[in-house]
């Protein structure tokens, strides 16, 4: 399987002015091109894994051959998340249904209860990382964590929801060190929609 970058659905200047168009363009085309390439050539070293999907791949976590592991759990990280990334963010974003307000109020309390948190995961991921609204496979629960690095809560047993890239090279051109001011403007650009979606698939799943 060689992975390939996937095309926006939207320009690198769509999202602005939350997130800047060069920001944009090294983050798509060059950092997780490269993360790409890196898990491409990891794969080119252990071809007895070419059969597994991606997320296979990360639930084999220390399992993986020695001479690759580290690089397909990064490089194959970096890639599923900043795939999925692309995807919750539109220029046109729909606001949150009820329906959808009311499933994540009764998991958090209040609506701006989650948002609260979830930004509080993000702002206070030590170093580089991502914040997230997990469903949990087994409970169904909702809940935020963080992870650092380009680990993905599936190799937690979660499903994700919707996840904030809070690493510098997420932000840094345009908020410099304000990684509050980054995950507020955020807000303004998350398709609900796509959140609604994944939810009810992770709930019925
Ligand atoms: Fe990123």
């Amino acid at each position: 399987m060689i992975y390939t970058l996937p095309k926006l659905s939207y320009d690198y200047s769509a999202l602005e002015p939350h997130i800047d168009a060069l920001t944009m363009q090294i983050h798509h085309s060059k950092h997780h091109a490269t993360y790409i390439d890196n898990l491409n050539k990891a794969l080119e070293k252990a071809p007895q894994l070419s059969e597994k999907s991606l997320e296979e791949l990360l639930l084999l976590g220390e399992k993986l051959p020695a001479d690759v592991k580290v690089a397909i759990l990064n490089n194959g990280g970096g890639h599923i998340n900043h795939s999925f990334f692309w995807e919750s963010m539109s220029p046109t974003p729909s606001k949150p249904s009820e329906r959808l307000q009311k499933s994540i109020a009764d998991g958090f309390g209040t609506w701006d209860e989650f948002q609260a948190q979830f930004a509080q995961a993000g702002l206070t991921r030590f170093g580089s990382g991502w914040a997230w609204l997990v469903c949990h496979n087994n409970s169904k629960e909702l809940s935020i964590i963080s992870t650092p690095n380009q680990e993905n809560p599936l190799q937690t047993g979660h499903t994700p929801i919707l996840g904030v890239d809070v690493w510098e090279h997420a932000y840094y051109l345009h908020y410099q060190n304000r990684r509050a001011d980054y995950i507020a403007a955020w807000w303004n650009i998350v398709d609900w929609d796509r959140v609604e979606n994944r939810l009810a698939e992770a709930l019925t799943s």
